[in-house]
């Protein structure tokens, strides 16, 4: 069975979703960057191991993601699964988990990349918003995509309800996705390919909530 450790800076929303259906995998540990994050005490609660290693705590971003790489290979995982980490990675730390690390973000990459991507979706007029699913790479937001949600932004929408919709539609595609990786539906290929059910994935598999 694969070894997953979740990474988090706060709610855990997904980190709750992945515990909650029971995905083919064992999270085996959650790391948090944040001592007062919500996530732990919802990992504390489903009997998961835990671990807090602040940023601030370290002079730079290669010494903190070599105190987090060590506890990955401590716990002896397989996928790391970010989980509304906000802290972005350094290349030698993306690099040495190529292929064994997923992230959800909230927007239909490669559009909106970064934060604060519900109010520009709004400023923009966007019909559409969503999240995605995808590998991380050494480029922010932009490995390869493997899933995303869709949703048709209503007139009354605000960044919050934007927020609280795409939370529900990340917390249907992100336990897939993790599901489909663990059960080897989902794999990546050496040269930085990916196939579903044996197959080239040429795009993202879409859901639409309309
Ligand atoms: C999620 O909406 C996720 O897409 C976003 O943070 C939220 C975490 O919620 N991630 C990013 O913005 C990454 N750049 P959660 O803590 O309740 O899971």
């Amino acid at each position: 069975m694969m070894k997953i450790a979740v990474l988090v800076s706060g709610n855990g929303s997904n980190l709750q979703a992945i515990i909650d259906a029971k995905v083919s995998g064992q999270i085996v540990g959650v790391i948090s960057n944040k001592a007062d994050a919500f996530a732990l005490q919802r990992a504390e609660q489903a009997g998961i191991a835990t671990a807090v290693i602040e940023h601030k705590d370290y002079p730079d971003r290669v010494s903190f993601d070599a105190v987090m790489h060590q506890k990955l290979l401590d716990w002896e995982v397989d996928l790391v699964i970010l989980a509304g980490f906000m802290r972005i990675l350094s290349p030698i730390f993306v690099n040495r988990w190529q292929g064994k690390m997923l992230n959800i973000h909230p927007s239909l990459l490669p559009n909106y990349k970064g934060m604060h991507t519900h109010q520009r979706v709004l400023n923009s007029g966007e019909v559409f918003h969503g999240c995605t699913v995808h590998f991380v790479t050494a480029e922010l937001d932009a490995g390869p995509a493997l899933a995303q949600s869709v949703l048709k932004v209503a007139q009354h929408d605000t960044a919050q309800s934007l927020a609280e919709r795409i939370h529900q539609l990340e917390h249907f595609i992100y336990p897939l996705v993790v599901d489909w990786l663990c059960q080897g539906t989902l794999q990546y290929q050496t040269d930085g390919h990916v196939t579903f059910r044996g197959q080239a994935l040429q795009r993202p598999i879409q859901f639409s909530q309309f």
